[in-house]
């Protein structure tokens, strides 16, 4: 599917994003191994949550109602499903699945499609090797599919070389069913959802810095509302501080500080944002409003990677309409997400007009105050579909998006919301 964005004359409306990603997985997978029925309000309904979701209830994990309301039955033993179990595109799902399968009993096999096919696993099948776990797969498990043997788990003490959530949560995952304790220290701190759910539900899980420490826990079921997703909420706030003519209010946006890294850089750059945050438990969430600002350019590298990982692609864009020089480094992970997110953002940017600059672990942008548009492909990446719509409404000519489709993989109302907010 190929989709017109128009440059719009005025961006202004009040906008609700869908559910966040990264709980919605972990609240699937959490309530699944609790003692007792859990309820799961405003859980996001896209093709990687799917995935997650297919998976448990392929293992006997009994759901009733829908996304908006879900009420979850851990079975009694969990079964060994007859077919292999399909992560399509989602990096989540694979990871923590592999921490979810290793102690249970049975055969299972995990696969995904191209992109997460060519993904590194040996990040996650490496830690999980040493708590005892068996594991096979293609380039000694560095790649999908993989098989694993369930077996016992002994604990282990970790440190990631990569700032990654999802290898802490596939880790975590397994901890809380291993002998002994387990512990994992990650060089910057990543996304908290797995420690703060986990300790929310009774786990015992403590944190000192950038270690987490798991022992063998029975998890308590849950009650839980899922806050809207500051990733998704990214392509508004980044449309609302560049638009010329804007104001928009984002309600009920997840505001934990591991994910608001994206939101701190642009106010760093100038921008007026505003954030009224609702302390609640597990999750804070609250309400942010952006307008018409005026940026300059900075440097993003270190710890500010890992809190603004999924949002740092936008911040080419965002240099292109800043003044100055807007460099991002540090940042090579980009390089193993859905698509290799410096090449897709980089090649498509210039496309449009951008004087933007590839590097090894980043790129280098230069504010020239204009994007012409023209033509982008998304490389099968929704971010980057919607990072070319964001930058089709900024644009003097409009940008036309190849393959389009994907967004539906985390946001799939994104261009209806993005035309209801556009006027001109
Ligand atoms: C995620 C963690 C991040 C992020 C991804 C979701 C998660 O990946 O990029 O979109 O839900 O844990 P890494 O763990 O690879 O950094």
């Amino acid at each position: 599917m190929d989709v017109k964005i128009s440059p719009a004359k005025k961006i202004h409306g009040d906008v609700e994003v869908p559910p966040d990603k990264s709980i919605t997985h972990r609240v699937l997978i959490f309530s699944s191994l609790a003692e007792g029925r859990s309820v799961l309000r405003n859980l996001l309904d896209s093709d990687d949550t799917l995935r997650t979701f297919n998976i448990l209830e392929k293992l006997a994990v009994r759901f009733d109602g829908d996304f908006s309301r879900l009420e979850v039955e851990p079975p009694p033993k969990f079964l060994e499903p007859e077919i292999p179990l399909f992560c399509g595109n989602s990096g989540t799902t694979a990871r923590l699945m592999m921490g979810f399968l290793v102690p249970l009993d049975g055969l299972f096999i995990l696969y995904g499609d191209e992109s997460l096919s060519r993904r590194p696993m040996g990040r996650v099948t490496k830690p999980l090797r040493m708590m005892g776990a068996k594991i096979w797969g293609r380039e000694n498990g560095e790649r999908l599919p993989i098989a694993i043997k369930g077996t016992e788990l002994c604990g282990i003490d970790y440190k990631q070389n990569v700032a990654s959530a999802q290898v802490k949560s596939a880790i975590l995952i397994a901890g809380l069913r291993a002998e002994g304790r387990t512990t994992v220290e990650e060089p910057f701190k990543s996304r908290d959802h797995t420690e703060r759910l986990l300790k929310y539900m009774g786990a015992d899980l403590k944190e000192d810095g950038r270690k987490v420490e798991i022992s063998k826990s029975v998890l308590d079921p849950i009650d839980m509302y899922v806050p809207g997703d500051i990733s998704s909420a990214s392509f508004f706030i980044t449309l609302g501080v560049l638009h010329k003519n804007s104001k928009l209010v984002l309600k009920n946006v997840g505001l934990n500080p591991t994910r608001t890294g994206y939101l701190e850089i642009l106010k760093r750059m100038g921008a007026k944002i505003d954030m009224e945050i609702v302390e609640a438990e597990p999750e804070p969430y609250g309400r942010i409003t952006v307008e018409t600002s005026k940026l300059h350019g900075t440097i993003i590298s270190g710890s500010d990677i890992p809190k603004a990982i999924d949002e740092l692609p936008l911040l080419g864009i965002i240099g292109a309409l800043a003044e100055g020089e807007t460099i991002v480094k540090d940042a090579k992970e980009l390089r193993v997400k859905e698509s290799d997110r410096i090449k897709s953002t980089v090649e498509n940017l210039r496309k449009l007009g951008v004087d933007i600059v590839e590097r090894s672990d980043g790129f280098v942008v230069k504010g020239t105050g204009k994007i012409v548009g023209g033509e982008g492909k998304s490389y099968g990446d929704h971010r980057i579909a919607m990072l070319l719509a964001i930058a089709g409404k900024l644009s003097m000519e409009g940008v036309r998006i190849k393959d389009a489709e994907c967004v539906k993989i985390s946001f799939p109302n994104f261009f209806e919301i993005l035309e209801g907010i556009s006027m001109g």
